[in-house]
């Protein structure tokens, strides 16, 4: 299994920001998603002239790495704006709570240069938390990459 240091992580993560669209927080984030496979998926968040529609850099990135056909993950860095970490909002704890690595999924958090790290889990930022296993029902079994289920 491929594994980019921490640092290489953070820089791509860092290197998305670029790409953000946000004319209107000003706020820009990146995210970098370390696949099971070892491959990084980075994107930045999207805003919206309708405010409320804004999706966070975490999200853009689970949705690009789905669209993809991967579905599993090891890690994902966040870098915003500032030298302080920022952590994934409650939004996006919970779309990443829903990947077969849940609880484990390492969490790196940063900001737009500087040496400050926050290290963490999912399971950590987001305690007794609801996922499909859930469920019970068909949905729960579906997690694996290139499942064939809805
Ligand atoms: N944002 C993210 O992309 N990720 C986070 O973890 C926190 C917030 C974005 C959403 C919005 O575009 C801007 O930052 C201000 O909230």
């Amino acid at each position: 299994m491929k594994r980019p240091s921490a640092a290489e992580l953070v820089a791509a993560a860092r290197a998305a920001r670029d790409r953000a669209y946000a004319p209107y927080s000003g706020f820009r984030v990146g995210a970098a998603l370390l696949t099971e496979q070892g491959d990084v998926i980075s994107a930045a968040n999207v805003e919206n002239a309708s405010y409320g529609l804004a999706i966070c850099a975490e999200r853009s990135a689970v949705v690009a790495a789905v669209a993809t056909g991967c579905r599993s993950f090891q890690a994902i860095a966040v870098a915003g704006n500032g030298p302080d970490p920022v952590t994934p909002c409650g939004a996006c704890r919970q779309v990443l709570r829903e990947f077969p690595r849940g609880r484990e999924l390492e969490v790196l958090c940063a900001g737009e240069s500087g040496d400050a790290l926050l290290t963490t889990t999912l399971g950590e930022l987001l305690p007794e938390s609801f996922g499909p296993e859930d469920l019970g029902g068909p949905g729960a079994s579906s997690l694996g990459p290139r499942s064939d289920q809805s």
